[in-house]
């Protein structure tokens, strides 16, 4: 089975990284990862990858001079590792554009809100604030503006009274462990196609567990 080639670039505990390691683990899985890059060294995440014997490596951004010179190191070592797929998972540094760009309709991130509500930091405390009864995650395309491209897959989950901005991220965060994996196998399988502002998924005939009105194509 051929193997779509992942990079998965992270800033912390890697959570996420290890729900995409637990299903390329799975044989029929159509995805492997070939590097794990993360910008700060000593992360938990860096152990979860060494741990599965997948290559990690640390690109430093404070070691280098600029935005530019740190995305040409990140750049290289994805194409050295021959990354068909970069997967942003709580990797906390803007892309430059040029960088963005390179890789467009080919990078995902993960973002704990359901986009296009609540971009940027502090997600869970906002919607608590704003008095949200949902809230969810979002696995969507990168593009230069922040949080703002095609979203692939999408959870509403409910925001309970006594909920706390700790115990609302536990429980999406189960969420996107299972919808990250999903969206890398959609993508890997040839079923997810953008169109304008759109991410459409084909075939999309029984929703699995959580998923929420994907697009179907041709719509
Ligand atoms: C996740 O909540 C993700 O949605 C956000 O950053 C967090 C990363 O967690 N972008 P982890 O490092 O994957 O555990």
């Amino acid at each position: 089975m051929r193997k779509l080639k992942l990079g998965v670039m992270i800033s912390g505990r890697g959570s996420n990284l290890q729900s995409l390691i637990d299903a390329c683990a799975r044989a029929n899985f159509p995805a492997e990862i070939t590097v794990v890059i993360s910008n700060r060294p000593g992360v938990y995440g860096l152990a979860r990858a060494e741990l599965a014997g997948i290559k990690q490596v640390t690109i430093d951004h404070k070691d280098y001079e600029n935005r530019e010179t740190f995305e040409d190191a990140v750049q290289e070592e994805l194409q050295s590792n021959e990354v068909e797929l970069l997967c942003l998972a709580g990797f906390m540094r803007i892309l430059n554009s040029s960088f963005v760009n390179k890789w467009k309709d080919r990078m995902l991130n993960v973002h704990p809100s359901l986009l296009p509500a609540f971009k940027g930091l502090h997600t869970h405390e906002r919607a608590i604030e704003a008095g949200c009864r949902f809230t969810g995650c979002t696995i969507h395309y990168v593009v230069p503006d922040l949080d703002a491209g095609p979203i692939i897959l999408q959870t509403a989950v409910p925001i309970a009274e006594e909920d706390t901005a700790e115990t609302l991220a536990q429980k999406v965060l189960e969420y996107e462990h299972s919808m990250y994996p999903e969206a890398v196998r959609l993508i890997a399988d040839n079923r997810v196609r953008v169109s304008g502002h759109k991410a459409l998924i084909k075939d999309m005939t029984t929703p699995e567990k959580g998923l929420i009105n994907p697009v179907p194509f041709g719509s």
